[in-house]
């Protein structure tokens, strides 16, 4: 059962100063959500802008064109952010938002399959459209594979042996619920270490999964690069970010577009050519304060980082 959209947006007011917003700007908000910092935007301005909205996430799109509706210069469209050039081809904006990861609605939802608390089948697609879910991939992944997304985009310390039971189980039959992988978590982690640690034993399965399903870091960094592309002199890219993998790959990024240069780092001179494409204003990251993780525990982990184009 579908319910009402809830999610706080993080870092609202940050993210709107980040932005520079503009009176008759255009602006990208890449992962709607629930449309929390769209909204943001467009009280901000008065409504004076156009405002484009992406989500992967048809329910989450639905959610951000009924809360929005009373703007009607705001565009949906339906699709992943890495493909934003060839979804909006020629369109450039003054500001473009991303506020990554997964949104409390789809965490909240059991039927998507996000969370070890419910019995679910093992889905955690954000695009339900296409693709393959988490179960395709646990029941036909080489071992290696999920090990290695484990330890990658989770820590994971006991990742070899989770990889290892999932491929014993697998071969009796296939997982279909998320309590089957929460069994395989169980299983592979000594009872005396799931009772000394903080959070549930499967947190850290649950987040590699859902990155590895929805292909979540590999092609961030040309994401990025696409998106800095399509914004105007002087535009901002804002991202927020959740985990330490993410923000690594966001902040390379925003380093190497402020200094692309590819010279050996002891040559006397740069002669690879290589022009700056973008400043890294002052007084970033930023991170949720005390106020914030008082009413929004999700905030915690975020950071968010800005380029502004040349
Ligand atoms: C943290 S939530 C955004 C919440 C939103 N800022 C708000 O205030 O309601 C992240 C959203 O981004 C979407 N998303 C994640 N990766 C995406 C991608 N590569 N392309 C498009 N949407 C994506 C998810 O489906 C989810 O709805």
């Amino acid at each position: 059962m579908t319910q009402p959209f809830h999610h706080t947006p993080v870092l609202l007011g940050e993210s709107l100063r980040a932005l520079d917003l503009r009176s008759g700007g255009a602006y990208l908000d890449g992962t709607v959500g629930g449309g929390g910092h769209s909204l943001g935007i467009l009280q901000a301005l008065q409504g004076q802008c156009a405002l484009t909205c992406l989500d992967r996430d048809q329910e989450a799109l639905e959610a951000a064109r009924a809360r929005l509706a009373r703007y009607p210069q705001v565009r949906f469209v339906h699709g992943n952010f890495h493909q934003a050039q060839a979804l909006l081809p020629g369109q450039r904006f003054d500001g473009i938002l991303l506020d990554l990861g997964v949104s409390s609605h789809q965490l909240d939802q059991p039927h998507r399959g996000f969370s070890y608390h419910e019995e679910a089948p093992l889905d955690m697609r954000m695009d339900q459209e296409g693709g393959p879910t988490a179960a395709d991939w646990l029941n036909t992944a080489p071992e290696g594979e999920i090990a290695g997304a484990l330890r990658d985009y989770a820590d994971e310390r006991w990742a070899v042996r989770i990889a290892r039971i999932i491929l014993e189980m697998r071969a009796q039959r296939p997982l279909e619920t998320t309590q089957d992988l929460v069994r395989a978590v169980d299983r592979a982690i000594p009872r005396a270490v799931r009772r000394r640690e903080e959070g549930h034993p499967a947190r850290r399965t649950f987040q590699a999964v859902r990155i590895a399903v929805n292909d979540e870091i590999a092609p961030l960094r040309a994401a990025l690069t696409g998106l800095l592309g399509m914004l105007t002199p002087g535009g901002r890219l804002v991202v927020i970010t959740f985990h330490s993998i993410e923000d690594r790959v966001v902040k390379r990024a925003f380093n190497s577009f402020r200094n692309p240069c590819v010279c050996p780092v002891d040559a006397p001179l740069c002669v690879c050519g290589r022009q700056p494409l973008a400043s890294l204003p002052r007084g970033y990251p930023v991170s949720p304060g005390e106020e914030e993780l008082r009413t929004n525990p999700r905030a915690r982990s975020a950071r968010l980082r800005v380029a502004q184009k040349l």
